[in-house]
């Protein structure tokens, strides 16, 4: 069977009918849907009506499931799916209140960061909530030589504490206080990062959870980093999702960075359910 895929942007990003995700898919049509993913990024599958064991059969064939945030931050019955919400029940938020809220690659703070992200809207706000893609691979080929030279064989620095990054600010209510729980050791990473599958290199930093450059002062380190932010979010390099209800979209975070927009009021509900899968460690 031959997709129906339209691209969302000039370079990266597609969109997907016809095909229903909570059925079993059959392996040709899998391997189609993989083959595009790698190449496109982000693959937007429309008009789909899934529960939680449809996302986590379909996510679970990208991989081993990351298990994130906290108990009653997540589906019950369902630990892989994590709720996305500024919905309250009872007076207490149901998820993570404003997640992925700066430009980031999934847990690029740990050693084995995350391959695909799936994210399935099941309440969208009238107004806001957007999520904005960036094409790493692009950003990267459109350096000139001379930055590529200054950044070829170097590792970048991730944290995922938000205190002491002055590039963030944390945004929600208990912030501090969690971000303090869940301090951890500093992980190296190539900043210019090759796709397994592709052979394809893109910048593997962000200004969520690049902090530094190894064996470089900052006083160098952090204008080079902010010059590379501008390059990734450069016009024509980012892709803007404005979300409709059952969309399912997927992304591949070794060629990506993304970020929640935001900008919805706090009574103007947005509710996903978010999975995600274990990737290789990076190399350059
Ligand atoms: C994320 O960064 O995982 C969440 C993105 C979004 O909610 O738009």
């Amino acid at each position: 069977m031959a997709l129906n895929a339209q691209p969302l942007s000039d370079k990266f990003a597609v969109a997907i009918t016809g095909v229903d995700l909570s059925k079993e898919l059959d392996q040709e049509l899998f391997d189609e849907i993989v083959d595009i993913f790698v190449r496109k990024q982000v693959v937007v599958f429309r008009d789909q009506h899934i529960e939680p064991q449809h996302q986590l059969a379909f996510s679970r064939k990208f991989g081993p499931l990351e298990m994130l945030f906290d108990d009653d931050q997540r589906v019950a019955g369902f630990p892989e799916v994590a709720i996305l919400s500024n919905e309250k029940v009872a007076g207490k938020f149901i998820g993570v209140v404003a997640a992925g809220d700066f430009w980031h690659s999934d847990q690029s703070y740990r050693k084995t960061p995350s391959l695909a992200t799936m994210l399935y809207a099941h309440k969208i706000p009238k107004i806001g909530g957007d999520t904005e893609f960036a094409d790493m691979h692009g950003a990267y080929e459109s350096l000139p030589d001379e930055i590529k030279k200054r950044i070829e064989g170097r590792m970048g620095i991730n944290q995922r504490s938000k205190l002491g990054n002055h590039r963030v600010a944390v945004t929600r209510e208990g912030g501090e206080e969690y971000y303090q729980r869940k301090a951890a050791n500093n992980v190296l990473h190539p900043m210019v990062r090759t796709h397994p599958v592709t052979g394809r290199k893109g910048l593997y930093v962000s200004p969520r959870f690049t902090v530094g450059i190894e064996g470089m002062d900052d006083a160098e380190a952090q204008p080079l980093l902010d010059t590379l932010f501008a390059y990734q979010t450069a016009p024509g390099n980012v892709y803007r999702h404005k979300w409709t209800l059952g969309d399912f979209v997927m992304w591949d975070n070794r060629s990506l960075n993304h970020q929640a927009c935001g900008g919805y009021a706090m009574d103007d509900i947005r509710l996903m359910h978010r999975t995600s899968t274990i990737g290789d460690e990076p190399f350059a």
